[in-house]
């Protein structure tokens, strides 16, 4: 077996409290991928479909990420990569992390597993590095490990995977505008008052303690960010009105997917979801602005094999 055909999920970083280390994977949202292993000992982007990416190896997320990960592989071997996208470069749903974490997953899969999920989260980062200029891991530790990540420590990576309750669900609209990651990490302040600190650990715990005992009311109560969000949210039209018409609609929390300008509101069944999910088009209609709306559940498995 030398080749395979993946799906390579999107996923929600941040979600409120936890900036650069919380992050979940969807399940209805993502791209394909077909990774092959060759002889000869290259890393060739053989196709891209469905966006305007580098076919360059090392200007693509996925060659690059392929290339950290054969850089600690003992035997000389080569890649193929073809990338059909459907995740929007900018989005806010970890489309360059989609690419990164598909493609090392599927040739670590095609190799019979030699690396582990924390070690191919590291190989990922590399393509979050080349995406952003920022290796964060709150995209593609979820995409490689599915369900809720959080990361404990940057140096030394500790990844760890947290509860997913059963009833979450997760609605996300994507206006079709285009903020990069890299603008809009560039409005963030480099320090945080001890006071805005203390709340934003406090949800932290708080939101890590939710999912853990499944306890929904405190998930909600802990989904608020007071360091990042009031920063970024003046990039997203209509933020203030989305987040009050998901919340009005049963949401149990709502905020800004990523780096935006995705926003994403979590409840706790499928019929609130696309109750929130209504009031928010009933919002965005009146912008005359493109935007797509997603529902889905938590991917507790990752990226997985398709046929
Ligand atoms: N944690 C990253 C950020 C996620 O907010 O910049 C980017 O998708």
């Amino acid at each position: 077996m030398n080749r395979v055909k993946i799906f390579a999920p999107a996923t929600v970083a941040n979600l409120s409290c936890g900036f650069d280390v919380l992050g979940c994977c969807l399940d209805t949202v993502g791209d394909e991928m077909v990774i092959s292993l060759t002889e000869e000992p290259s890393v060739k982007i053989t196709k891209i479909e469905g966006a305007n990416l580098p076919l360059e190896t090392h200007k693509n997320v996925a060659g690059v990420a392929v290339e950290a990960l054969l850089k600690s592989y003992s035997k000389d071997i080569g890649v193929e990569i073809e990338i059909y996208k459907k995740i929007k470069a900018g989005s806010g749903i970890g489309s360059s992390a989609a690419s990164s974490a598909g493609a090392v997953w599927a040739v670590n899969h095609l190799l019979n597993n030699p690396f582990t999920a924390q070690e191919l989260v590291s190989f990922a980062m590399e393509g979050e590095k080349l995406a952003s200029g920022n290796a964060h891991a709150d995209n593609v530790a979820p995409a490689l490990l599915g369900g809720f990540t959080l990361v404990r420590s940057y140096t030394p990576l500790d990844v760890i995977k947290l509860n997913t309750p059963n009833d979450l669900v997760m609605t996300v609209i994507h206006p079709q505008i285009e903020v990069k990651t890299s603008d809009s990490r560039s409005v963030l302040k480099q320090n945080v008052s001890l006071k805005k600190a203390i709340q934003q650990w406090g949800n932290l715990g708080g939101l890590v303690a939710g999912l853990c005992t499944e306890d929904y009311e405190l998930i909600g109560r802990s989904l608020e960010d007071v360091i990042i969000e009031p920063l970024r949210s003046i990039l997203i039209p209509e933020f203030t009105a989305v987040k009050e018409a998901a919340i009005a609609n049963g949401a149990l929390g709502c905020g800004i997917s990523g780096s935006g300008p995705s926003i994403f509101a979590l409840s706790k069944s499928i019929k609130t979801a696309n109750q929130v999910a209504q009031a928010i088009h009933g919002v965005y209609s009146k912008t005359g602005l493109d935007f797509d709306i997603h529902v889905s559940k938590i991917n507790s498995q990752g990226v997985k094999i398709i046929p």
